[in-house]
């Protein structure tokens, strides 16, 4: 994963994702395009019925195949499995590839944080999406 993370700003350290994995609630799957290649990696949290989207990273030799979009409908429905009812996440008002990927599968904006990241400085726009069992 740290490979991946290397690609993208707001990238996590390798202690992140340990820090990640360690807490309660923490879901991440691992994308496998062959048996020693992880094509991506997505990593989020449950709490309750509310689930937060933290991370969802593909390899930039691999994108526009799809396996966003696979990360995030496996990861949707585990939460359903465990009773979670709504997912929000963050994303920056720049990254257009990330907007329109979650735009495509029904996520609605509900709010906006200024000055929100640096390196590069951005907002951030809030997203959440409702999970229908
Ligand atoms: C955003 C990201 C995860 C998308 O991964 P991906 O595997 O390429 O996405 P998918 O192939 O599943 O794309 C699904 C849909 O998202 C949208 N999309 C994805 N990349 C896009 C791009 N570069 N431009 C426009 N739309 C895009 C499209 O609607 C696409 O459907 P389509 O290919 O049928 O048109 C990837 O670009 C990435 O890792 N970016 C860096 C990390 C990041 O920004 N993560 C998100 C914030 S945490």
């Amino acid at each position: 994963m740290g490979v991946l993370e290397a690609q993208i700003p707001s990238s996590w350290s390798p202690h992140a994702i340990e820090q990640a994995y360690a807490q309660s609630g923490t879901i991440a799957l691992v994308a496998l395009v062959s048996e020693q290649t992880i094509g991506g990696w997505l990593c989020g949290r449950y709490a309750s019925d509310e689930a937060e989207l933290f991370k969802v990273t593909v390899d930039a030799s691999l994108r526009r195949k799809g396996i966003a979009q696979l990360l995030i409908a496996d990861f949707c429905q585990r939460l359903v499995r465990t009773g979670v009812k709504a997912l929000y996440l963050e994303v920056r008002s720049h990254n257009l590839p990330a907007r329109r990927l979650y735009e495509k599968l029904g996520f609605c904006g509900i709010g906006q944080r200024s000055g929100y990241y640096r390196n590069p400085d951005d907002d951030a726009c809030l997203l959440m999406r409702e999970l229908l069992p």
